[in-house]
């Protein structure tokens, strides 16, 4: 469970804070699918970090699954990602010298699995997003959307409680974007928190809550009826 109290964020500017999130109050649920909305530059990417752990609130209380996020040191934030998320990004992220499968394997290498189970939980993972096929690929030999399917598989490779997307589908075509889409459905049917940011309705649609962000600040946060 994800729950966000009165969070700010600033970044300095010379002598001046510039403040970039502000009363910023969410809670989402395990099993929630949650889309994020607003223009660019209203601070999605930044609320993506914090919830991902990545960066830190300047004020406020961030509670991931009982931990006082603010409380925690680095090691701890790190051992939080590590246990808790997946994270996807637009542009995939993938290392080009590694396979498909060595990609995935990476953050089980830092999880501290043997070889032989870390391989064989890369394959499963690259399974369940339908490139059994492709397991030897460099990066330069997928497309964009077999990319962006490593990159889940990377990201799922852990059994993450929650997935973390910053615009999974902004950098492909709309048939690789419905891909991606009923990949993440499919996921959270099994009970993955999925959060994504994404600045497309027909992307938004495939989730049942959208918060919609302004200029730093929550502007509406809908649960939709299906
Ligand atoms: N490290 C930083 N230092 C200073 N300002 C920053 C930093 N990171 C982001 N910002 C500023 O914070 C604001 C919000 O940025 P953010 O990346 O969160 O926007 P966004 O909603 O994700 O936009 P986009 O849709 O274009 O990705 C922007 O004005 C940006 O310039
Ligand atoms: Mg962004």
């Amino acid at each position: 469970m994800i729950k966000l109290k009165q969070v700010y964020k600033a970044y300095a500017q010379g002598m001046l804070a510039v403040p970039i999130l502000h009363d910023i109050n969410i809670e989402i649920e395990g099993g929630e699918f949650v889309s994020i909305m607003g223009p660019s530059g209203s601070g999605k990417s930044t609320l993506m970090n914090i919830i991902g752990c990545l960066d830190r609130p300047t004020k406020g209380e961030y509670i991931l699954n009982d931990v006082n996020v603010l409380a925690a040191d680095e090691a701890h934030l790190a051992l939080l990602r590590n246990q808790y998320i997946g994270f996807v990004f637009q542009h995939f992220h993938l290392l080009p010298r590694l396979s498909a499968v060595e990609n995935v394997e990476l953050p089980l290498i830092y999880g501290g699995e043997r070889k032989k189970e870390r391989r064989e939980r890369a394959l499963e993972a690259l399974a369940k997003v339908g490139l059994s096929d492709r397991v030897g690929h460099l990066p330069n030999q997928l497309s964009g959307g077999q990319k962006q399917r490593v990159a889940i598989a990377r990201a799922i490779a852990n059994n993450p409680t929650f997935i973390l997307a910053d615009e999974p589908t902004g950098a492909l075509d709309s048939k690789s974007g419905e891909q991606v889409m009923n990949i993440f459905t499919q996921l959270n049917e099994e009970g993955t928190t999925v959060i994504m940011v994404t600045h497309e309705e027909a992307v938004a649609a495939y989730t049942k809550r959208r918060i919609y962000i302004k200029d730093g600040e929550i502007t509406q946060d809908r649960r939709m009826v299906i």
